[in-house]
């Protein structure tokens, strides 16, 4: 994790809260993202995690927002 992200994370009260986590990444997939984001949130984090490869990321916005739209459509269905 990026350390200005756990700087972020660690000085933000997210209690209540639910992340949704996006990772890009030069080949290293996930790393110890999943290990180390409980270490420094409160929040809830979903473990459907998105990650975005290398130069993908400059043209993802499209990306996260269809998986955060389908994430939220999913739970309205029933
Ligand atoms: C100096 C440097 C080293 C990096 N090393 C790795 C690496 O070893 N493994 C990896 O998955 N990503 C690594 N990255 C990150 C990827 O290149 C990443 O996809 C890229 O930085 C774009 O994401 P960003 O816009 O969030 O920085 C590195 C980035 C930088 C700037």
């Amino acid at each position: 994790m990026p350390q200005p992200v756990k700087t972020y994370l660690e000085s933000t009260d997210m209690s209540g809260k639910m992340l949704h986590v996006v990772v890009t990444h030069g080949g290293s997939g996930f790393g110890q993202v999943k290990e180390d984001l409980p270490k420094v949130t409160g929040a809830e984090i979903d473990t459907e995690m998105l990650d975005i490869y290398d130069d993908d990321a400059r043209e993802s916005s499209q990306i996260v927002y269809n998986w955060l739209k389908d994430i939220y459509s999913e739970q309205h269905d029933d």
